[in-house]
């Protein structure tokens, strides 16, 4: 076979494939361009999710018909003045969607520079149809029908006009964050979905996002080595099922970064259940020279100078920003004196009785079911209550829940969640300050796994003694437990290593050291706790309840839910008609 230059409609197909996969994709371009010449409001109308037609208008520069020509051949660009590509401010540069797309379409461009007149062109899927003059606004107008329509290979994979316009949806939002100064407006089959004014950017997340960040968010601000963030995160108690409503930014570019998103899952890492994702808008202000965006087709990855950096502010930041939260509303806790339905999370249970109530149950029924006969214990209330912020103990109910006086109401605490909690602050605490205690084993224990999780073990040995945990290799399939940190009492030495192995495996990837630890600790840490179904004596159920009052973060267990909820008096009272 002879070698040969492809023809540019061929070019242009192959970038197609690059940069625009679907319809979002193509509007994604579209946006993007109106940006970068300016605009102050765009327009934007879909219908039936794009795969009908697309329509983008905005009032910036506008092009002259010369530009406009050049504007749909491949490399043609005017936002790389000198050449720069290595100090990129705009958000596209490869001079090559505009082409791609209208290969792979019917493409009609209008364009129009304000003190001039309007321009038109038409193209079908890469052939000129036409063009002559057009009446509209200063600004530019491109509209997009039946992409993909004869490009079979591509409109196989496409989705419904729901999910498509989904993606459409996602994107325009995301574009919007970036730009809270520019207005947008966006309609779908003739149906107005969002106007947004020009505003700061916080209140554009707001809208976006949803005003519950008010109440369940915290804002970040924090600044390292020249290295900016910004923006809002989710308490780790207001979180969701899918890790849909998290909104990156680099240097004002919406960005999908395996990097940004990993350091933000570890941030949260053990104060949120695994499968648990929170909201967050976060905005990354980097120098120029130390970010490359010239690393993927459709500029939605990036790559640092220094990433580790990267890493380590947002991380840092976010956990500074919620622990402080934490203290702050366990502090408001204290002090408050008209509780409703409160809890340490206070977002779980809805200020509202009836769902407050319901709450609780459930997590009743979150329990193994109760095989006994149920015995609830009780204290006789003799002496005053002291004014402890979660009370006396007056009893345990199912042998799960502490049920205690307060001066204020009634506290009841889930032990097993708060107990795994304040097993891990402990831990962490003794790690900090350098002084783990073991408990040695009169006899080891010998514990088989299989040998890729032997492997696994054996290179952490080291850090994990670090934390008290001595294990040894015992053959190609054993592992020799010689001592257990003594914070965690008697256990299953089995679960915990093969818990402990596949907590390993995850992490592998670029995980500090510090974190991993982090890690480990939470799992050795649950392991540790008093399950649920365990009698506690009273003076067990009170050190529970003075700990917990005494170490950060014990309103929350590992996974993010309440360890403890107060029913005030008030609430009491009106529960019996009192009130
Ligand atoms: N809405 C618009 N208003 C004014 N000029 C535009 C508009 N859209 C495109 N242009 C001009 O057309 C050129 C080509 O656009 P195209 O999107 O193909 O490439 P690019 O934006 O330069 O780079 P990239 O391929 O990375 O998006 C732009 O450089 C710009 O000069
Ligand atoms: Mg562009």
């Amino acid at each position: 076979m002879s070698i040969r230059l492809l023809p540019p409609e061929v070019i242009n197909r192959i970038a197609a494939g690059e940069v625009v996969e679907r319809p979002a994709s193509a509007l994604k371009e579209l946006v993007e361009n109106s940006l970068d010449a300016g605009a102050g409001q765009v327009s934007i109308r879909l219908l039936a999710g794009g795969l009908e037609q697309i329509e983008v208008a905005d009032d910036g520069s506008g092009m002259l018909p010369d530009a406009m020509r050049l504007a749909m051949e491949r490399h043609a660009t005017s936002k790389l003045p000198e050449d720069a590509i290595d100090r990129v401010t705009s958000f596209g540069f490869r001079g090559e969607a505009l082409p791609s797309i209208a290969s792979v379409s019917r493409f009609i461009l209008e364009s129009r520079v304000r003190g001039s007149d309007g321009w038109r062109i038409e193209l079908d899927h890469g052939d000129r149809l036409g063009e002559g003059p057009a009446a509209l606004p200063p600004g530019t107008r491109i509209r997009i029908q039946g992409l993909f329509d004869k490009v079979p290979a591509r409109r196989k994979f496409l989705r419904s006009p729901r999910s498509e316009y989904a993606a459409c949806l996602d994107v325009v939002k995301r574009l919007a964050m970036a730009r809270s100064d520019v207005g947008f407006t966006l309609d779908h089959d003739g149906r107005r979905i969002l106007t947004l004014q020009p505003t700061d950017a916080p209140t554009r997340v707001a809208e976006l996002l949803t005003h519950e960040l008010d109440r369940h968010g915290v804002g970040i601000d924090c600044v390292r080595d020249g290295v900016r963030l910004t923006g809002v995160v989710s308490l780790p108690t207001f979180n969701r099922g899918m890790a849909d409503q998290q909104y990156l930014f680099v240097n004002s570019r919406p960005v999908k970064d395996r990097l940004l998103v990993g350091a933000l899952r570890a941030a949260y890492r053990d104060l949120i259940a695994r499968d648990r994702h929170p909201i967050a808008a976060l905005f990354l202000e980097v120098p120029l020279e130390e970010v490359d965006v010239n690393v993927h087709p459709a500029k939605t990855e990036v790559r640092f100078r220094d990433p580790a950096a990267v890493r380590g502010l947002i991380i840092g930041g976010l956990r500074q920003a919620l622990d402080e939260e934490s203290r702050r509303s366990a502090a408001r806790e204290q002090a408050a004196a008209p509780v409703m339905w409160t809890s340490s999370a206070s977002y779980a249970l809805e200020p509202h009785l009836g769902s407050g109530i319901a709450a609780v149950r459930e997590e009743q029924q979150a329990f193994e079911p109760v095989t006994f006969v149920p015995h609830a214990r009780a204290e006789r209330a003799v002496e005053p209550v002291p004014s402890y912020p979660l009370g006396v103990a007056r009893g345990q109910v199912a042998a799960t829940y502490i049920v205690a006086e307060a001066e204020d109401g009634l506290v009841i605490v889930d032990q097993h969640a708060a107990h795994e909690r304040l097993v891990l602050e402990r831990m962490r605490a003794a790690r900090e300050g350098g002084s783990i205690s073991r408990q040695s084993l009169l006899i080891p224990e010998v514990v088989e796994l299989d040998e890729p999780d032997c492997d696994r073990l054996d290179t952490a040995a080291g850090e994990l003694s670090d934390m008290g945990l001595e294990i040894e290799r015992f053959g190609p399939t054993a592992m020799l437990v010689r001592a257990v940190p003594a914070a965690l009492g008697k256990t299953d030495a089995k679960a915990l290593l093969s818990d402990l192995a596949s907590e390993i495996a995850e992490l592998g990837g670029p995980l500090s050291l510090k974190e991993k630890l982090d890690h480990v600790a939470a799992t050795i840490a649950c392991h540790g706790s008093v399950r649920a179904g365990r009698i506690l004596s009273v003076a067990e159920m009170n050190a529970l309840l003075r700990e917990m009052e005494a170490t950060p973060r014990s309103g929350q267990c590992n996974h993010g839910r309440p360890t403890w909820v107060k029913l005030g008096h008030s609430e009491i009272e009106k529960l019996f008609g009192r009130k």
